[in-house]
């Protein structure tokens, strides 16, 4: 057959490529929430996914969650007030603490009283109070009988078991409970109990942050098919959609998604090196030049203790090996007195730079004030003052990274996926190659429209279209020239 010399941008007509970009997905996840595009940033913890990247992505049509993991409940606070009055769709991130159950709850309560519509629950391993009281606070039945749910979850997982909690309605014991607490009307649970907890799942697969790295090829259509089945066994009145993340950093891969059926694309790592994010420019031209073998698990600080991992990068760090040699360490020894005295004066010169009494004291005042809990626990067990310790070095090796110093870049931990290598590739050579140039508008409308560019080239090839190989090449373009196609 002969190579037809067909323009993909401009065959047809510019308002089909712009409708195609609308199409992409679930349309009706995008009019249920009110984006143009179904595309959403994840969230980044302590505000990496900052109010300017939410008020961004909102601006222009897509939807972003705010980063509240690890943050002083004052910031978040403040966060949501900033957001409140927004004429866009948004939400936050409520993050899983099995640690920190009490932050988990004020979390949750503080969404409640301020009339949080939307949450990104993530990090869970089991089903919890908050979280179902977020849900079905305020459920209703309108006189024509349909259940008005005004609190929506969009769940992120990496497990199946996990998809099939929250695609099914609110755990009976833990509405009972609510019942029991004045929390909901017994009513309400009865209503609470003919829906489900998040009628959106994002499977998450190989990405930055908490991950089990899962390829997203086998995890997605895994998920989606967990979404059918509880759809079929509960019958509900609302359509259960999947969605997918992790790894998504270029055209190709958010039209794989999208032909594998999801309902939206989530990305993170390739956000966080955009302009607009609460990291340090330091850790933006070290993730402008990531590659795909430049990430690796280390040890989590907020589940230090279960073994826990992330992704992070290792490249120009030495955070990962350390932090792995913490949780030796942890695993080995009893209490702090016990590690040998050259490897404590290591740990301390090295990794630390500080004396362990000292860091012990100033965690200490730390948690005197967050989760006094936490330091009666420690006083009457040495092992987990020893975990507290080390969780202060993984702690701060975040805060590090985020606020550029210098001086602690061999302990940066900076949170991050393959996608990203992925996208450095894509964007060599064009004007984003450079940080400076990353929006995360120009990112997120390039990835879209991108992929509806790809999408058009395979409905073209499999009706007998051939295409130049040139023409499935898609350059990255500036963002007034996308507005153009879009508008
Ligand atoms: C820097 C960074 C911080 C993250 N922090 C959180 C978080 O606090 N809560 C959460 O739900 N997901 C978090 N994630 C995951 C993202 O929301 C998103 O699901 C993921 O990054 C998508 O995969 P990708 O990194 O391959 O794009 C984080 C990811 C990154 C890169």
């Amino acid at each position: 057959m002969e190579t037809t010399d067909i323009n993909l941008y401009t065959f047809g007509s510019h308002k089909s490529l712009k409708d195609l970009c609308e199409k992409l997905g679930d349309s009706d996840f995008c009019a249920d929430l009110g984006l143009r595009y179904p595309y959403l940033g994840g969230s980044m913890a302590k505000r990496i996914s900052s109010v300017a990247m939410v008020e961004e992505l909102g601006r222009i049509g897509m939807l972003g969650f705010f980063g509240a993991a690890g943050l002083p409940f004052s910031v978040v606070e403040s966060a949501v007030d900033r957001l409140a009055g927004a004429d866009f769709p948004c939400g936050f991130n409520l993050i899983h603490s099995p640690q920190e159950p009490d932050l988990e709850k004020a979390l949750a309560e503080l969404y409640i009283r301020k009339g949080v519509r939307l949450v990104e629950a993530s990090a869970f391993l089991a089903l919890t109070l908050p979280l179902v009281r977020y849900r079905t606070h305020g459920i209703h039945r309108l006189p024509d009988g349909t259940i008005v749910v005004p609190n929506r979850i969009i769940a992120k997982v990496s497990r199946e078991e996990l998809a099939e909690k929250f695609f099914s309605p609110p755990p009976e014991k833990l509405l009972q409970e609510l019942v029991a607490e004045g929390a909901i009307t017994a009513e309400q649970a009865g209503l609470a109990a003919r829906i489900p907890l998040a009628q959106e799942v994002t499977a998450e697969a190989d990405s930055g942050g908490h991950t089990d790295n899962r390829p997203a090829l086998a995890l997605f259509p895994t998920i989606q098919s967990v979404a059918l089945r509880m759809q079929a066994k509960y019958d509900y009145a609302v359509k259960l959609r999947a969605g997918l993340g992790g790894g998504i950093a270029t055209p190709a891969a958010a039209a794989a998604a999208f032909a594998m059926g999801a309902a939206y694309i989530m990305t993170g790592s390739i956000n966080q090196a955009c302009i607009e994010s609460g990291t340090s420019d330091e850790v933006r031209r070290m993730l402008a030049e990531t590659r795909q073998a430049d990430v690796s698990m280390a040890p989590a600080a907020d589940m230090f203790e279960m073994g826990v991992t992330v992704q992070v990068l290792k490249r120009g760090t030495m955070f990962p090996m350390r932090a792995a040699k913490l949780y030796e360490i942890y695993r080995a020894y009893a209490c702090l007195e016990d590690i040998p005295t050259a490897e404590r004066d290591k740990l301390e010169k090295t990794f630390f730079q500080a004396a362990m009494s000292d860091i012990w004291q100033n965690t200490r005042s730390y948690f005197l004030e967050r989760d006094p809990r936490q330091v009666e626990r420690a006083e009457r067990d040495p092992k987990h003052l020893m975990a507290l310790v080390f969780r202060w070095y993984l702690g701060q090796a975040a805060h590090w990274a985020k606020d550029g110093q210098v001086s602690r870049k061999m302990d940066y931990q900076v949170w991050c996926g393959p996608a990203m290598g992925a996208f450095n590739e894509w964007v060599a050579g064009s004007f984003l190659e450079p940080p400076a140039r990353r929006t995360v508008s120009t990112v997120a409308l390039n990835i879209i429209f991108g992929a509806a560019v790809l999408t058009r080239a395979n409905i073209l090839r499999y009706q007998g279209v051939q295409l130049p190989p040139e023409a499935l090449n898609i350059q990255p373009l500036e963002y007034t020239q996308i507005k153009e196609y879009l508008s």
